[in-house]
This record gives structure tokens, C-alpha cells and sequence, in this order.
């Protein structure tokens, strides 16, 4: 198996790290970099568990090999925080009680922070359908698409 040297900046932090050719990026951030919020759910495209952002948009880090992603600069779910501050979606699936198990939760945060990110005044229509890869098996996605909508409104300054 070949080796190659990559860099990555995730979450503002850089590193530069030696991979093998078949790992998958999942892997690196979560057994590499100890960054374990992005959730290996089903490692083929299905979930949504994985999400990550690079820049702005929304990836499933399951489908992408590490080598892929040399330069890439990713934003986990432990890095929308700022400081003890949460993003505004991660705040409001807090105040609508949108966790349960929560496996779904990190993936369905950074997938939702992109949607906000193109559109800062989505229909529920476009939330269903931005989200429409992310799997929740406690199937919470009334309070989640409304946490959706409460952040975007926050964002919004109403
Ligand atoms: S773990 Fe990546 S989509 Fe399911
Ligand atoms: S909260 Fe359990 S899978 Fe979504």
C-alpha cells in the first residue's frame, strides 16, 4: 500500500499528516485526529453520519480518501462552536429538544449549517430536500426541520 504526505486544516488548526492510499478521510479525522463527532454510520454514501464541511459545502467524508483531500480545509462539528458559543443551529436543536440518540446529530448540524450558508431564508420544502441525505433512525425530523428554521430566522435578526 502506498504512503503519501497530505495537509489539512481542520478546524483552523493545520496538519500534515502521512496516509495510506485506501484511507478514508472518515477514518483520519475521527482515528488520526481524534475529532470522533463526525459518526461512521454506514461508510458507503447512505447517512449522512460523516458530514463534514469543506468550506462551505457539505461532504460525506466516508466517500472521500484522504489523499483527496490534501489542501482541503474541513470544519467538523466540533469546530462550529465559537468558544463556549454554539452556532445557531447547533443552539437551536438544543432549545427543540432535536436530539435524541444524537448519532445523527453531528451530520445533520454541518449539513443544515451549509443549507444556511446558500440560503439564509429556506421553505421547509427546501430543508426536506437539503437534508434529504441525512438519516435519522429516531426519526426526530419535525423538531429538527423547525431548528432549522428557528436558526435561519435567528440569522435572519428576527
Ligand atoms: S457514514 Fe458516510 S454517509 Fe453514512
Ligand atoms: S437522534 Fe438518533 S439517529 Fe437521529
Amino acid at each position: 500500500m502506498s504512503k503519501h504526505l497530505i495537509h489539512l486544516t481542520v478546524n483552523g488548526k493545520e496538519h500534515e499528516l502521512t496516509v495510506a492510499s485506501n484511507e478514508l478521510l472518515l477514518n483520519v479525522l475521527r482515528d488520526r485526529l481524534y475529532l470522533t463527532g463526525s459518526k461512521y454510520g454506514c461508510g458507503v454514501g447512505d447517512c449522512g453520519a460523516c458530514s463534514i464541511l469543506h468550506g462551505d459545502e457539505s461532504v460525506l467524508s466516508c466517500l472521500v480518501l484522504a489523499v483527496e483531500a490534501d489542501g482541503w480545509d474541513i470544519t467538523t462539528v466540533e469546530g462550529l462552536a465559537d468558544g463556549d458559543q454554539l452556532n445557531p443551529v447547533q443552539q437551536a436543536f438544543l432549545d427543540n429538544s432535536a436530539v435524541q440518540c444524537g448519532f445523527c446529530v453531528p451530520g445533520m448540524v454541518i449539513t443544515s449549517t451549509a443549507l444556511l450558508r446558500e440560503n439564509d431564508d429556506p421553505s421547509e420544502a427546501e430543508i426536506k430536500d437539503y437534508l434529504r441525505g441525512n438519516y435519522c433512525r429516531c426519526t426526530g425530523y419535525v423538531a429538527m426541520i423547525k431548528s432549522v428554521m428557528d436558526a435561519a430566522a435567528k440569522m435572519r435578526g428576527e
